[in-house]
């Protein structure tokens, strides 16, 4: 075995493909893709190590001293170490290839057992081999598109001078208020210990009372925005909703920024030029793995991508979309009448049909919103926002905070919480309280929109939804 692993001198098949490299002697590791053999004494192999969804072939001559007892053995889905020199290719398909001076393997993979021997696979099959799918063309080009999501989200924050927040993954509220939550115990579920009325003694538990995995980090986000600012969360939420769509997971990573000084309009247009951002910077940086959702997955996602970058989100409050949908004579499967809680057709229809961009729908009914929610003057909406987008439908939600102490305690009572549970939340409004507002950016369904996955399952690495947690 090489006594050069985890050097940084290992080029990356990305480099190898670059013109700018050919005369260079390089070492490469990757994955086999195919090895074709001819008959006039060498083998061609094709290698992928993830840099990017291309592999650069390689060259093996039948004179290397371990060709017939090792090369020839060599398989989809073997480890190998290559040393060689970077050449013009003479084919077309490729600027660059190498000639290797040696070919090392780390591991075969028997192609009588390795799962990916065939193209066109499944997702369905592809879900059951989770711990095997990066290594396909789809998922090694999901895994770099999500990254530079993540990595335009937080330019986009840290440019303007947010701070990172880390909102706590086990907590004692439920941010939504809608009792979706997963319990955190370390009680034997068989012997649950108990009061004398019955009822479960949680102060014998783990944390001495009852703690769930958190739905949203913006409560938390609110304390800090209301000492530093401008801060943003970004990490892991659960949803023990019982949505089997393709569009819901159990466990999904949600962007929160959390602004104080600020109001609804001020959120919507940070939340429109966030968007743009980021899908402006994955088509100037994944051009290659765009190019392959293009022609692979959704023929129109380039397009819908810049559109979404070049056009200006339509803003119209819920009364008049509920009113848009009333008289668009579209017959729905759910009826639309005012109060009612907006579903995925009808989101659809306005940004794929009414609009043909995104709409930023506002001031929802305040019995169909979150309590935190601030109530407008007509007592009947809240300052309450949604972002939908072609094909996905609901891609942010967000609101003005109500920042009134009175009035933020009646929502809650209303709502049916606990207002002594949430002591420290009505302190941000006892003591120095300001207008403020924030949303929730789902980091899949922004992945799904941006590549045109048709499955939410299919953009995070180990999906979690109901009935469905292998790996
Ligand atoms: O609209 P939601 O529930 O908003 C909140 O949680 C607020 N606390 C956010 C805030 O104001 N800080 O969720 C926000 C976004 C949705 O628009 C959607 O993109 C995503 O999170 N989301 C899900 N993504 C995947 N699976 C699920 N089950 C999701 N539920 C919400
Ligand atoms: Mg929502």
């Amino acid at each position: 075995m090489s006594t050069k692993l985890g050097e940084l001198n290992q080029t990356k098949v990305v480099e190898a493909l670059n013109a700018n490299s050919i005369g260079k002697s390089i070492r490469l590791c990757g994955w086999v893709r195919t090895r074709r053999d001819s008959k006039a004494g060498f083998s061609f192999l094709e290698i992928n190590d993830g840099s990017t969804l291309k592999n650069v072939q390689v060259l093996a001559e039948a004179k290397l001293p371990n060709y017939e007892s090792e090369i020839l053995k060599i398989g989809i889905g073997s480890s190998v170490e290559i040393e060689g020199t970077v050449v013009a290719s003479p084919g077309k398909e490729q600027a660059t290839e190498i000639k290797a001076d040696s070919v090392k393997v780390f591991g075969y993979a028997d192609p009588l057992t390795y799962p990916l021997q065939k193209k066109g696979t499944s997702m369905e099959f592809l879900r059951t081999i989770a711990h095997l799918r990066p290594r396909t063309n789809t998922f090694g080009a999901v895994a770099r598109v999500r990254n530079e999501i993540c990595k335009s989200i937080h330019n986009f924050f840290q440019s303007r001078g947010f701070i990172y927040v880390h909102a706590p993954i086990i907590t004692g509220s439920d941010c939504e208020g809608a009792g979706q939550m997963f319990k955190v115990t370390t009680f034997d579920l068989l012997d649950v210990p108990r009061k004398e009325d019955k009822s479960i003694d949680f102060e014998q538990d783990f944390f001495g009372r009852p703690t769930n995995l958190t739905v949203s980090g913006q409560l938390e986000a609110e304390i800090y925005a209301t000492a530093l600012t401008n801060v943003y969360t970004f990490g892991p939420t659960f949803r023990a909703e019982n949505s089997n769509t393709s569009r819901h997971l159990s466990e999904f990573w949600m962007i929160e920024p959390e602004m104080a000084f600020c109001n609804l309009e001020g959120n919507m247009s940070v939340a429109e030029e966030f968007l743009k951002t980021i899908f402006n910077d994955v088509l100037t940086n994944c051009g290659t793995d765009m190019q392959f959702f293009n022609e692979r997955i959704d023929k129109t996602v380039i397009e819908t991508l810049k559109g979404i970058v070049e056009s200006d989100f339509v803003r119209l409050s819920y009364t008049e979309a509920v009113d848009v949908l009333l008289k668009c004579g579209e017959t729905f499967e759910f009826p639309v009448s005012w109060g009612i809680d907006l579903q995925s057709e009808h989101e659809r229809y306005l940004t794929e049909k009414k609009f043909k961009k995104p709409v930023i729908v506002c001031d929802y009914p305040k019995d169909i919103k979150a309590f935190y929610m601030r109530l407008n003057d007509d007592n009947k909406t809240v300052r309450a926002m949604d972002v939908l987008v072609p094909k996905v439908g609901e891609i942010i939600g967000g609101s003005q905070r109500e920042e009134r102490l009175d009035v933020l305690e009646q929502r809650m009572k209303d709502a049916g919480l606990d207002t002594e549970e949430y002591w420290w939340y009505l302190d941000l409004r006892r003591f120095g309280t300001v207008p403020h507002a924030g949303f929730g950016l789902g980091l899949e369904r922004t992945v799904q929109f941006a590549t045109g996955m048709s499955n939410i399952r299919d953009v995070i690495p180990f999906p979690r939804a109901p009935k469905s947690a292998d790996f």
